[in-house]
């Protein structure tokens, strides 16, 4: 596995491999890799010939006062993890390499409607941070295929339509949520996370889950579904941001159009922000 993180040198190797006819796959992340970013790095091996990973944790998607300076930064451990999976080329810019002049006043890129919902409305400003990095990686990288887990599942469906807006040659593969063992959705943000709140963080799945339950048994009043999860979730301990029964395409409220549900929730747990979903098919 070959470490760089000059975009120039990167792309370089790239052409090389370009040259030969080789499929690239991109894995973009911002480390402290844990086995759901492993799963996608798999996925990938098996769907072209060369992985390229990224690390990079992006200022220009973490607001104010959120964890950017504690951002867990595991740089050594990844790298084993990225070469034990057989990832061929990892991509480690500083913001240097990625905004030379500087984060203010950068070009970005905005997903209207998607990007202001749900997650966008309690981080503003998050998803153009998103979409602006990713948008940029893509350029650098120029892969045939890039894959995304469904655990951000708003940010799956953000950059998949940036893809079809923009017209962008790559095809976005979304990978399905890894969860420990009690459900609880694989994230860097769990190490935040005290031994009580660790044993509390999976009612927020098991809630996402008894939800579609519900509703695949034919409950179909969501405002009450959605207040009753938002006080179960209140009495364990969370504070809770949103919990919302959504159409999984369009992330508005389900119409009779609706062929695909997405329940997706945000919650604390003291500072720690959790999110995950569910989906449930309507035919
Ligand atoms: P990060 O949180 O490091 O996640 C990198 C990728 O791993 C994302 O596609 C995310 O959805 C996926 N992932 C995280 N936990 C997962 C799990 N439990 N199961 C499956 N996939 C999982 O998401 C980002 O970084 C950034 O926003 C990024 C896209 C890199 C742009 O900066």
């Amino acid at each position: 596995m070959r470490t760089t993180g000059n975009k120039g040198q990167l792309q370089a190797r790239l052409s090389e491999v370009r040259n030969k006819g080789q499929r690239i796959a991109f894995v973009p992340t911002m480390g402290n890799l844990h086995e759901g970013h492993i799963q996608l790095v798999r996925r990938a091996r098996e769907k072209a010939d060369v992985v390229v990973v990224s690390i990079y944790v992006n200022p220009l998607q973490f607001g104010a006062g959120e964890d950017l300076e504690n951002y867990p930064r595991t740089l050594a451990a990844d790298k084993e993890k990225l070469f034990g999976e057989g990832a061929h080329l990892l991509y480690t810019p500083d913001t240097a390499d990625i905004y030379p002049e500087g984060l203010q006043r950068h070009t970005q890129v905005e997903v209207p409607d998607l990007s202001e919902t749900l997650c966008g409305s309690s981080r503003p400003g998050h998803f153009n941070g998103v979409t602006t990095i990713v948008a940029k990686l893509f350029n650098i990288v120029r892969p045939d295929i890039a894959l995304f887990g469904e655990k951000d599942f708003q940010q799956l469906s953000i950059v998949r339509k940036m893809v079809t807006d923009l017209c962008m040659p790559v095809e976005v593969i979304g990978v399905p949520t890894v969860r420990d063992i009690d459900g609880l959705a694989l994230s860097s943000r769990n190490s935040y996370l005290s031994p009580a709140q660790r044993r509390i963080a999976p009612l927020l799945h098991e809630t996402l889950a008894s939800c579609r339950d519900a509703i695949a048994c034919g409950f179909d009043n969501f405002l009450q579904l959605e207040s009753h999860a938002r006080m179960k979730l209140l009495q364990a301990g969370f504070t809770p941001d949103y919990f919302a029964i959504r159409d999984a395409h369009t992330l508005r409220n389900v119409t009779e159009d609706t062929e695909e549900i997405a329940i997706l929730a945000a919650a604390r747990l003291g500072r720690t922000r959790l999110i995950d979903n569910v989906r449930l098919s309507l035919n």
